[in-house]
C-alpha cells in the first residue's frame, strides 16, 4: 500500500508503447496514473476514451496520464483499435497502458479490491487515481470500485487544487472551483499572512479565532 506522501514504487513494464520503466517516465512530471480492472470492459472503456478526450486538459496542466490495465499488452494492442475507434472522439490515445497480467504492480501499489473478484477468482484491480507529483510523491489517492466509474471532472478538480497549494501557503475549501477564492493554510502566521496576501479577509466567529483566512487565487 502505498500512502500520501510515500515515493511510489519503481517498475518496469511492457505498454502500449514499449517496455516502460514507471520512474524514468514520470521523473520530473506531475503524473496521473489510473488502474483498470480488464481490456474489454464497459466502463473502463468510457474512462480510457474520456481521459483521451480530455488530453488537452491534462497536458495544459503539465500532467503525464499512465494507464494500466490487468491484461498483457497483446490484448492492450486489440483493445485500443476499439477505443481509438469509438470511445475516445477520434483522438489517438497518447498515454501509454501499462500490461499487468499478473497483478504484481496493482499489488504493489495497493490498488486490488478483495470484494471484486473476476471469472478465475482474483481480485480485480480498483479504479485507482493516483496524482503523482514532480518529485515522485503520492500527493493523491482515490479509489473508486469496478462498478463505478471515475468523475473527471473532479480529477482535474483536484489537479488544480493541488499545483496550487504546490505554489503557496494554500488550501482550497469544500466543493472549491477554479476562480474561487482559497483559504490561507493554518500553519501560516498572521503576520505572515499579511506580508504575502494583504488582501486576505477573515472570517468572523462566535470563538473570535480567526482561522479562516480567504484571499484570491496567488498569481504565479
Ligand atoms: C467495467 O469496466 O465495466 C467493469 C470491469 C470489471 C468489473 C465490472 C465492470
Amino acid at each position: 500500500m502505498v500512502h500520501l506522501g510515500d515515493i511510489v514504487p519503481d517498475f518496469t513494464a511492457q505498454s502500449t508503447q514499449g517496455e516502460v520503466n514507471f520512474h524514468k517516465l514520470i521523473d520530473g512530471k506531475w503524473t496521473m496514473f489510473f488502474s483498470h480492472p480488464s481490456d474489454f470492459t464497459p466502463v473502463c472503456s468510457s474512462e480510457l476514451g474520456t481521459a483521451a478526450k480530455l488530453q488537452p486538459e491534462f497536458s495544459q496542466r503539465g500532467v503525464k496520464l499512465v494507464a494500466l490495465s490487468c491484461n498483457d499488452v497483446d490484448s492492450h494492442l486489440q483493445w485500443l483499435k476499439d477505443l481509438e475507434g469509438s470511445m475516445s472522439g477520434g483522438r489517438k490515445i497518447e498515454y501509454p497502458i501499462v500490461a499487468d497480467p499478473d497483478r504484481s504492480i496493482a499489488t504493489k501499489f495497493g490498488m486490488l479490491d478483495a470484494d471484486e473478484k473476476d471469472k478465475e477468482g482474483r481480485a480485480f484491480a480498483a479504479r485507482a487515481v493516483f496524482i503523482i507529483g514532480p518529485d515522485k510523491r503520492m500527493k493523491l489517492s482515490i479509489l473508486y470500485p469496478s462498478s463505478t466509474g471515475r468523475s473527471f471532472p473532479e480529477i482535474l478538480r483536484v489537479i488544480d487544487s493541488l499545483q496550487l497549494a504546490a505554489k503557496g501557503p494554500v488550501a482550497t475549501p469544500a466543493d472549491w472551483q477554479p476562480g474561487e477564492e482559497v483559504m490561507i493554510a493554518p500553519s501560516v502566521s498572521d503576520e505572515d499572512a499579511k506580508r504575502m496576501f494583504p488582501d486576505y479577509r477573515v472570517i468572523q466567529f462566535a470563538s473570535g479565532k480567526a482561522y479562516v483566512r480567504k484571499t484570491k487565487v496567488p498569481q504565479a
